[in-house]
Parts: C-alpha cells; structure tokens; sequence
C-alpha cells in the first residue's frame, strides 16, 4: 500500500560509441538526439494508493526504462521518485518494498512451486512458518495449491506464469510492478490471464503499476492509463475518458479497435453554430462541442475529423460511399468503404443482418456529438 509521484522523470542513454551516434544521426525516430536515446522525458504523475495504473505505447516509447527507475533498477538523470512520500532516489531497489514480474519470467526449473515461490522469502531469512503461510495463501489466490509440488516444466504456460506472479505476491510489497507480463501467452491464454489479473487485484491491498503494448489489456485492467510515445507522456486518464475525448490523434489511433476513423475535413462556422463538411456533407456538431469552439472562439479551418467504427451508420442521407469489402468478425460485422479517396470502416452487430456486399453503394452518416476534431497540429481542438 502506497502511493507513487513521479516529477519531471528523464532518462538519456548516452551512445556507447561514435559508429552508434552517427547511425542516429541517419535515423527518423525523434527519440535518437547528439546526446543520446531519450528514453523518458519528463514524465510526471501522481499514483494513489491502491489504484491500478498501466503504461501503455509502442515498442520502444520507453514503459520498460520508466517501470526500472520505479524500481530502482535505473537511475533517471533527472526528476524525483517518491513511494509512499518517501523519496526513492538513491534508495538501493531492495530496500523499496517492490515486487516486480517481468515478460521473461525465469523460474528455477530444479525447484518446486513451492520453492520457486517461497526462495525469495527466504533468501530474507524469513522463518519458515511466515514462508509456509504466504506461499499457500498466493497458492490459494491465484489457483496453484494441487500444484505446488510440481516442478516447472510440468506446468502450462499460464500456470508458470502464475508462479511467478506467485512469487511476487508472497512480498506484500507496497509497489506492483508488471512489465507485460502477458505477452508470452497466447491469445486465448493472454484473455484468461487478464481475468485473473482483474481477480487478483481485487484481492492485494496493493499499487499496481502495469506496462503493456496492448490497447486492450490497457482499457479493461488500468482504473487510468498513461500514454506514451517516444518517450514523452500523450495522455493520462480513465479509460472512459481517453476513449471519449483522445487528447490527440496518436491517441485517437492507439486507443479503440478498430481504429478511429480518420479523415480531412473543413470546420465551418455560421452564426455561432459550428459544423463539419465532409464527402460534401454537412453535419452539425453537439451543443456541447459548439459552446467548446465558441470559447476559444475557433476559426473555419481544415481540420482531420474522427469518427470511431461503431459510430459510423449506413443511412438514407449521408456521404456517398462504396462498399469494398464486408467481414464477419463474429459478434459485428466489419464493412470497409470508401469515399472521396478515403477509406473508412463501419461496424455494424452481428444481429443486424446489413445486406451489403462489395460494390454496393450507399450513404454514410454519424452523430455529430460523436465526432472527433483535431487542427493541424494533432490536437484535439477541444
Ligand atoms: N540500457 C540501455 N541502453 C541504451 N538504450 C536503451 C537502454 N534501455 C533502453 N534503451 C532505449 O530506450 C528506449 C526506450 O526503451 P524501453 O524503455 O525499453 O521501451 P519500451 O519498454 O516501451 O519498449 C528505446 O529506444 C531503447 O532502445
Ligand atoms: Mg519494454
């Protein structure tokens, strides 16, 4: 039990010799400077106690350096890391009452469950009654009693997974720290795992700080999700509120499946009513968005204008599209179309029978309380 600050945390990783430096130097990834990978950049949050936060970006956006400076396992060059007001720098990584579970869980192949889970505690000399009891109550927790005896490679993938997060949890540690700790799995076992995950947290009076590259594991496991790309922090909040309201378009792209739908638009703005034209159509957008534009007192102005999947309907009126191609996804059906040179894809229920097939044409509508405005900088307008 504790809450987490991080203030202005950076983490450069200087090039190890010249040949490197002068690769970067070619490079487009905006991350590769004169003086070094900047893995983190100024990455400031507050963590309450109990809450379950995830890290969520590509490959590369710097989850893994950020969780290793909680840690303790990296020192930032700059900023503050406070655990339970405490401030951790300096402060060595087995002092700070973390238990951390990595994708590349090593188990001991040698040693049982049991022992797998309880070496930690008594590599700290805990006696063996407190170990006895700890490693049977994480056992219970996470379904592992009837195999405590069993040996690694005995188990199911899921299930050494589960060790090891067995072996984290004996710790009581005051700071969770995951770093995708699923991806190893597959799919099937990755949707289990993610249940139990949700279960278990239930159960650990603890602060969970979860690093994944999945948009899915984010929005069902993190009361907030922090987005990152290149290593600068693009979004912290709900996950209901990043769906709703993405503060840019790598958000609005990363976060929902499928993907927002993006295209060029103009905002046009008559007698203090602000609308959006597209595919020759023009929608009206909701009072709530109106009064927003008004405020900052918006310009016409050719914006990108997103429209997530579900909120895209065939309609009497509307944009006059094409149906490409119609795929049944089980419980909905993906159509994709095109117009004016863009392509779009609309989601429709499995229920609903659409009667469409490619080459149809037909007309595409959408709520105007449910579009998405983004100027020429990336930015949500509002
Ligand atoms: N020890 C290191 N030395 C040099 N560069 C590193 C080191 N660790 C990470 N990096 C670089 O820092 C960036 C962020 O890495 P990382 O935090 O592992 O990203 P993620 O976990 O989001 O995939 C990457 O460009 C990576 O190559
Ligand atoms: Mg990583």
């Amino acid at each position: 039990m504790a809450e987490l600050k991080l203030c202005n945390v950076t983490k450069i990783f200087p090039w190890a010799n010249q040949s490197e430096k002068d690769k970067a130097r070619e490079s487009q990834n905006p991350q590769f400077t004169e003086e070094g990978v900047i893995a983190v950049k100024d990455f400031s949050v507050e963590v309450a106690d109990r809450e379950f936060i995830v890290l969520v970006g590509p490959s590369g956006c710097g989850k893994s350096t950020t969780l290793r400076m909680i840690a303790g396992l990296e020192d930032p060059d700059e900023g503050e890391i406070f655990i339970g007001g405490e401030n951790v720098i300096g402060v060595a990584p087995k002092k700070r009452d973390i238990s951390m579970v990595f994708q590349n869980y090593a188990l001991f192949p040698h040693m049982t469950v049991y022992e797998n889970m309880a070496f930690g505690l008594k590599m700290r000399k805990v006696s063996k009654d407190i170990i006895d009891r700890k490693v049977r109550e994480a056992a219970e927790i996470l379904g592992l009693t009837e195999y405590l005896g069993r040996k690694p490679k005995a188990l199911s993938g899921g299930q050494r997974q589960r060790v090891a997060i067995g072996r984290a949890i004996v710790r009581e540690p005051k700071l969770f720290l995951m770093d995708e700790p699923l991806s190893n799995l597959d799919a099937k076992l990755r949707n289990q795992m993610r249940a139990e995950i949700i279960k278990l947290r239930k159960k650990l009076d603890t602060t969970f700080v979860y690093v994944t590259h999945d948009q899915t594991e984010a929005m069902t496991l993190g009361d907030r999700i922090i987005i990152m790309k290149d290593g600068f922090v693009q979004q912290i909040g709900t996950p209901k509120e990043i769906f709703e309201h993405p503060a840019n378009l790598f958000v609005a792209g990363f976060i929902g499946l499928p993907q927002m739908n993006l295209f060029p638009a103009r905002l046009i703005r008559k007698d203090n009513e602000y609308s959006v034209l597209i595919g020759g159509v023009i929608f009206p957008l909701s009072q709530k968005t109106n009064e927003a534009l008004l405020a900052k007192n918006s310009p016409d102005r050719d914006i990108t204008l997103g429209v997530r999947p579900e909120h895209l309907f065939v309609s009497e009126k509307g944009i006059p599209a094409e149906v490409e191609l119609c795929e049944m996804m089980g419980s909905s059906h993906h159509i994709h179309v095109t117009f004016d040179g863009n392509e779009a894809v609309v989601v429709i229920p499995a229920i609903e029978d659409h009667g469409l097939s490619s080459g149809d044409k037909i007309r595409l509508s959408f709520d105007g309380a449910k579009a998405h405005l983004f100027g020429g900088d990336g930015k949500n307008l509002i």
